[in-house]
């Protein structure tokens, strides 16, 4: 069978991911039972980008704090069968799996997630972590972060929620502080990012999470000292670009991955659903307010207001 391809953003032309919305979306109830307090103890995770970095460091925290089995998945074979062998190692060969994938492929990744729903008998929380920094690689850079992050989004709705095959779950899906602050080093990726956070924060509805038992929100790490951060001069499209990033960052301190991991743990369980995290700078998480309409329009009219009384006070002078 020729392998799917979806059209970006606009369609959702693949009838993998059809099902997955319709049926997801158009349910109208599923029975709640009461809350327990969250623990990774007996959880399957899956963590996309999970070779190296960022992913790499949330599968060993998970391992760490009781899951039962992580599926790490990755483009790059040779990083993937390096990873694979030192948490095997350390966690036992039983609670660790790997699937080398494009997340940008609808049919590997449902290919792979259902593999792992029927050989664990469910997946418990999906971490869509896969991602890459590279303006000048543009369009890898929309598959990779924003396909990758819609294809991994509804097909964790598809083998999670109570409406469909799952039992519900747990979605989360990486941004970075690009999600909320735009970055004019690296005006493409901070599209993405925006993307990841506007998609997340719609999906995650609490309406959707009522119906489905899937949770999802956004984990965004501040600048991390990962293999996304080298080379930096190549990977933005002008150069002037490299240097007014850097000057933009110049405050904020490189943090460890472990430290995205960790923070990721804390707040796993208690984060609300389209919550945005932000870690940064080595501390805790913290979680972001945003503005409701009725202050946004409040700020406008008040900008409003204040540029008629300067445009009359101009004039009378
Ligand atoms: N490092 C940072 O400063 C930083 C800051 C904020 C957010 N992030 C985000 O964290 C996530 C992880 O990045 P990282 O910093 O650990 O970088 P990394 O390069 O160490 O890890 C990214 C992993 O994703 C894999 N990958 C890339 N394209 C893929 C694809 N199409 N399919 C499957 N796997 C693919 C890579 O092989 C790699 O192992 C990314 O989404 C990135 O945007 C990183």
């Amino acid at each position: 069978m020729a392998l799917l391809k979806l059209k970006p953003f606009l369609k959702i032309n693949s009838p993998i991911l059809t099902k997955a919305l319709t049926r997801n979306l158009e349910a109208t109830s599923i029975e709640q039972s009461a809350p327990q307090k969250f623990t990774l103890d007996d959880k399957v995770a899956v963590v996309t980008g999970g070779a190296s970095g960022i992913g790499f460091a949330i599968a060993k925290e998970f391992l760490k704090n009781g899951l039962l089995a992580v599926n790490i998945l990755d483009i790059d074979k040779r990083k993937l069968l390096t990873s694979t062998r030192t948490l095997k190692q350390e966690f036992g060969e039983d609670r660790v799996i790997s699937s080398e994938v494009d997340v940008a492929d609808a049919e590997q990744m449902d290919n792979i997630l259902r593999n792992t729903s029927v050989d664990f008998e469910g997946i418990d929380i999906i971490v869509n972590n896969a991602g890459v920094l590279d303006d000048t690689n543009w369009e890898n850079q929309l598959d990779t972060n924003i396909r990758g992050s819609v294809i991994g989004t509804l097909l964790g709705m598809q083998y999670m929620a109570k409406t469909s095959s799952g039992e519900g779950g747990i979605i989360v899906n990486i941004g970075s502080s690009m999600s909320i602050t735009p970055a004019c080093g690296f005006p493409i990726h901070t599209l993405t990012q925006f993307g990841i956070a506007g998609f997340t924060r719609a999906l995650g509805s609490s309406k959707l999470y009522e119906r489905t038992g899937v949770k999802i929100f956004g984990f965004c790490p501040g600048l991390t000292d990962t293999n996304a951060l080298k080379q930096l001069e190549e990977k933005a499209i002008n150069h002037n670009f490299v240097g007014e990033f850097e000057e933009e960052m110049k405050d904020v301190n490189l943090q460890d991955p472990v430290n995205v991991a960790k923070g990721l743990v804390e707040v796993l369980g208690d984060a609300q659903p389209g919550s945005i995290w932000i870690v940064e700078n080595n501390k805790s998480p913290f979680e972001l307010e945003f503005p409701k309409i009725i202050e946004r329009k409040k700020i406008e009219r008040e900008e409003t207001q204040q540029s008629a009384t300067d445009t009359t006070q101009a004039k009378a002078q």
